[in-house]
């Protein structure tokens, strides 16, 4: 049996996995000409580049009509806002997500009410959902997680009893498939980041995709200053300068020509990968729902029995990143999310609603379990390093089920250094003294 790489072992894996963003000379002549071209700015909006890249990212999407902008937080942020949500209104998101999902309504003016996911896809919960609906409900934002995708028959059947309008937080879920149809493309707006860990990106970004074109002509309007961009009604709205630059736009029509044959590529490893983990014991496969008909790949993520391998997914994850595999813990509940304290601001929405953020007495047992004790987070990278970083990844795996009273020495001296100066540090963990 071989001691894990953080107790003196041999790593699994010397090489690093491969980076990204990753670009060739298409990314540089596409800014090389924008920037030669003078047309910088994003106004007015949209701009020659952005324009294409809408029309042809709605055309990778299967459907609706796109508004790029910012980041993939104003996009929300500005779907609500269109759809005439703001003041008091309730918008009902999941636990288990990156804190702009609940940011996103304050900045609309209206409050996020954080409900619990289903232990099987990590998705926010249909049934969670329904019980939080009140009279003041408006709105839910779901979030495809990672590499699955929420029920989205379930949502569409409960927003169409209670008539709430639906935004697919799809920043994880470019080029994702429900029965057949794109993701962000079956609620009524579609949210997408295009940040620089996005398996689609131009550095910084964000695309939102909207069913109705009126809808999609409010929010170029929302983020161009409120300037009309309905040619026939000339209706102005309060806006703001959330455009991007032609800069950005030149950046995605590259990144669009690679995507489809980078997507295809991840997912026959992550196929792969599937196949191969059913040999490694004490780990669970999230749910794979056959309605959910083309997967796609920003992270990929399983469940660790802490009772098998004696440990939680901390330790779990520190001492797979010795071997040499990128992972980490994902995200903390909502309610306990550092980045996630709307006490900490005089933000208008905390300030007025403060009953709504009383975190302290809220449970979200199934988030708080996959958030602290058992998820395992993997890069996408891991699936543009061919079989042999797959392989490597289910053989750092086995590793650990072979040893868990390595991990569970682990755990005891991070439970010893806690107890001494108040927290872990993982640099002064065996095998780094
Ligand atoms: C689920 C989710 N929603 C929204 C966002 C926000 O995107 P951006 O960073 O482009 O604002 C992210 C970004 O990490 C995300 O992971």
């Amino acid at each position: 049996m071989q001691p894990l790489a953080v107790l003196g072992g041999e790593p699994i894996r010397n090489t690093p996995y491969p980076s990204w963003p990753i670009f060739d000379e298409r990314d540089l002549e596409a800014v090389t000409d924008t920037i030669k071209s003078g047309r910088w700015g994003g106004f007015p909006y949209p701009g020659p580049n952005t324009a294409a890249f809408a029309r042809k990212f709605a055309e990778m999407q299967g459907g609706g009509h796109a508004v790029p902008m910012m980041n993939g937080t104003v996009t929300m942020e500005v779907a609500l806002r269109a759809a005439g949500i703001g003041w008091g209104d309730e918008v009902i998101v999941p636990a288990y997500t990156f804190q702009a999902t609940a940011a996103a309504p304050m900045a609309a003016g209206a409050i996020p009410v954080i409900v619990d996911i289903t232990p099987d896809t990590y998705c926010i919960d249909p049934l969670a959902v329904e019980a939080a609906i009140t009279a003041k409900t408006r709105a839910v934002i779901v979030v495809h997680l990672a590499s699955q995708m929420t029920d989205m028959d379930a949502i569409m059947e409960i927003a169409n009893r209670h008539n709430l309008v639906v935004i697919e937080d799809s920043a994880h879920a470019h080029g994702a498939q429900w029965r057949d149809s794109g993701a962000g493309t079956i609620g009524d707006f579609g949210s997408f980041s295009l940040q620089s860990s996005k398996i689609l990106t131009t550095g910084e970004g964000g695309v939102l995709l909207c069913k109705d074109e009126h809808m999609a002509q409010r929010a170029a309007s929302i983020i161009d200053c409120g300037r009309a961009k309905d040619p026939d009604r000339k209706e102005f709205t309060m806006g703001v300068n959330y455009r991007w630059s032609e800069i950005h736009a030149a950046l995605g029509l590259a990144a669009l020509e690679r995507f489809s044959e980078q997507a295809s590529q991840r997912s026959a490893m992550a196929d792969y990968l599937e196949e191969s983990l059913s040999e490694v014991p004490g780990i669970t496969l999230l749910k794979r729902d056959l309605r959910h008909t083309k997967r796609s790949f920003y992270r990929y993520v399983i469940k660790i029995d802490p009772d098998f391998f004696h440990c939680e997914h901390e330790v779990f994850c520190y001492a797979l990143a010795g071997e040499g595999i990128p992972v980490d813990t994902g995200y903390p509940a909502m309610n306990r999310y550092d980045l996630f304290q709307p006490g900490l601001s005089k933000l208008p929405v905390p300030s007025a609603f403060p009953e709504y953020f009383n975190f302290e007495s809220m449970t979200m047992p199934v988030t708080e379990r996959a958030s602290q004790v058992e998820s395992v987070w993997m890069g996408e990278s891991i699936f543009r390093s061919g079989r042999q970083g797959v392989d490597d990844l289910v053989e750092a795996l086995k590793k650990m089920a072979d040893n868990p009273d390595s991990l569970a020495r682990l755990v005891q001296v991070g439970q010893e250094m806690l107890e001494q100066d108040g927290q872990i540090d993982f640099e002064r963990m065996p095998g780094h003294l």
